[in-house]
């Protein structure tokens, strides 16, 4: 199974059959991936699940697919994509245990706020549909006001998503690249974990 997934038809959702060959494990999606440490980090860590990761840039999306084959990671896969499209309309429904979005894009200028994907009713309302009833909503930033926006939509939507608790030894979660420039930087990260309300 290559490294690189591309989709066999970017007009449908897919089926969890057509991402790793068995459906039946637990499937986490790393948005945003950037070069793949977390998500081959995760891989590695976890075996037992499977991981894709999400990332519209060639040269991220090359370096991602490189370090899942060096390390033989067959439960770890890339796809080049956009990633409110992937969210709202590829995914498969109710397929996703965990859903990452971690050190996204902050689009500080004002009039870009729209772009921030907490802030997109397209990915929100994908997001109801692709994660597995329980499922979990995880995010992490350094700038405050995307942190904000998100508190807010998520606020709007307190019959879909209850917030949970995130204490530090809750799981394996290694830090990101971002993560560690922005703490080598001294910023502080802002972090949030929601759970789909049982439908
Ligand atoms: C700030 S970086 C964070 C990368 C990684 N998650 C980390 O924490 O190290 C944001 C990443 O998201 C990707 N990205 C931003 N908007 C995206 C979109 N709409 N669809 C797919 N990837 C996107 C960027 O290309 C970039 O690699």
């Amino acid at each position: 199974m290559p490294a690189l997934f591309t989709p066999p038809d970017h007009f449908r959702e897919l089926t969890r059959a057509e991402i790793f060959p068995d459906p039946t494990r637990p499937l986490e999606i790393d948005l945003g991936c950037g070069d793949g440490t977390f998500l081959t980090g995760m891989a590695a860590h976890f075996p037992e699940r499977d991981f894709l990761g999400v990332e519209r840039m060639l040269g991220r999306v090359s370096k991602t697919a490189r370090k899942i084959e060096r390390q033989q990671l067959p439960n770890a896969r890339i796809m080049r994509l956009e990633s409110a499209y992937t969210v709202g309309w590829l995914l498969p429904s109710a397929s996703v245990s965990r859903l990452h979005l971690l050190c996204p894009d902050p689009w500080p200028k004002k009039g870009h706020a729209t772009r921030r994907l907490v802030n997109q009713n397209e990915f929100l309302d994908g997001l109801v549909r692709i994660l597995i009833p329980g499922g979990e909503f995880l995010l992490k930033t350094d700038d405050r006001p995307y942190f904000e926006d998100a508190l807010a939509s998520f606020a709007t939507r307190e019959h879909q998503f209850k917030r949970v608790d995130w204490p530090d030894d809750a799981f394996f979660y290694p830090s990101t690249d971002f993560e560690q420039d922005w703490l080598r930087m001294g910023r502080s990260i802002h972090r949030a974990r929601w759970q789909l309300v049982e439908r």
